[in-house]
């Protein structure tokens, strides 16, 4: 079975590409590269010892994408393709939206002309905005509260009113809650752009001395040691989670958002001295003020992840810091700086 993967070259797009092939499915990636390393494909060859397809190009440009999708015979998509950081789609709204609404759009319309209505959506915890009750289900009431998240919502309701009009469309939405980690190996993992926003990237940089600190964004929330706390989710389970939304959607036909978290809330500090301990190197922590658009507190409940498609995480804190650590101390400079 030929899976269709934009943004497959990306941080959580690489490492399904791994479970992918090792599940016997065949891959093509369709990726502009604007965030990620055609080098992370070529480690995605060497760990699974297979081959997949890549095709550069942009999900917005109609004809490209159609061709591209047409040529690689697949029957189903994983759509990652998207901007994600939170910060620049409150200055540049218009590119998140053309990028991640008007993509999805150039996407579904490709998919309908060529009958091809199986497909697996990257969304993320951040569509339900302030929680209402914890843990999360997947009936909690969407909001967005920054222009990122209102592009993941719309695309939601996008995926929804397409499924109203033609019942023969298998959808899942899948909701994130915080991938961390790498691949065991420490070939492929995350490579952030310049200083990092999301926090396991920015305490693997400081364990490994190219920050001197870590900012603690607010120490005074109510939570038990006062630090934000979240699902933090191993993305190698993350990316299990899609083999078996495909083989779901083999079977099933609907539009479901099901929701792939831990279960488990972990503040900044347990984190970083779960870092710690798994690297065995010190993690000095500044206590800064709070950062706006941050909430409190959330984590999943994974039950119906559980139910539907028979998934759930495997992989604790540990791993998550020790993987991370691996893939750092490896290609401390990202894929730029080689092996
Ligand atoms: P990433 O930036 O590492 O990967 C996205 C990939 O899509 C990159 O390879 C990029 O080059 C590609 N891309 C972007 N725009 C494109 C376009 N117009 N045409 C073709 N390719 C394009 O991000 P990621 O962390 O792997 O996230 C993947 C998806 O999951 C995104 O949609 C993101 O919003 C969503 N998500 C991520 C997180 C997270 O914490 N990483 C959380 C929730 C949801
Ligand atoms: C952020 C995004 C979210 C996105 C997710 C994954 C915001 C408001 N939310 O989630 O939409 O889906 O990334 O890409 O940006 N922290 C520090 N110091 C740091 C960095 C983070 O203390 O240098 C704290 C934060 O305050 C938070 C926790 O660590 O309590 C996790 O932060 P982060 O990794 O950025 O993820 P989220 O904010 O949960």
């Amino acid at each position: 079975m030929m899976i269709f993967v934009t943004g497959g070259a990306g941080y959580i797009g690489s490492h399904t590409c791994v479970e992918l092939l090792n599940a016997g499915m065949d891959v093509t990636v369709f990726d502009n590269f604007s965030n990620s390393q055609a080098e992370a494909l070529e480690r995605v060859k060497s760990i699974t010892g297979k081959q997949l397809r890549s095709v550069e190009g942009d999900i917005r440009d109609g004809v490209a994408l159609k061709k591209a999708l047409a040529d690689s015979g697949a029957t189903s998509v994983i759509h990652f393709a998207g901007l994600k950081a939170v910060g620049e789609s409150e200055v540049d709204p218009l590119r998140y939206y053309d990028n991640n609404v008007v993509g999805t759009m150039r996407l579904l319309e490709s998919m309908r002309e060529l009958n091809i209505k199986q497909l697996v959506f990257s969304s993320s915890a951040t569509v339900y905005g302030v929680p209402q009750f914890l843990p999360y289900t997947e009936k909690h009431p969407l909001s967005a509260t920054n222009t990122y998240g209102q592009t993941k919502l719309a695309v939601e309701n996008m995926l929804r009113d397409v499924y109203r009009s033609d019942a023969s469309w298998r959808l899942a939405i899948l909701r994130y809650f915080n991938p961390v980690g790498a691949h065991p190996t420490g070939l492929i993992g995350e490579d952030p752009q310049g200083v990092p926003n999301n926090l396991m990237p920015y305490v693997a940089q400081v364990a490994v001395g190219r920050r001197e600190f870590l900012n603690v964004w607010g120490n005074d929330y109510p939570t038990p040691d006062g630090t934000g706390v979240r699902d933090y989710i191993h993305v190698v389970d993350l990316a299990a989670g899609h083999v078996k939304a495909v083989q779901f959607l083999e079977r099933n036909a609907g539009c479901n958002a099901i929701n792939l978290g831990a279960g488990v809330g972990h503040s900044v500090l347990d984190l970083v001295h779960a870092f710690e301990s798994a690297s065995g190197k010190p993690v000095p922590v500044k206590v800064g003020p709070r950062r706006s658009g941050d909430l409190d507190a959330y984590w999943a409940d994974p039950s119906l992840a559980r139910d539907l498609l028979g998934w759930s995480a495997e992989r604790g804190m540990e791993a998550m810091c020790l993987d991370t650590w691996k893939w750092q101390q490896s290609n401390p400079n990202g894929y730029k700086g080689g092996i």
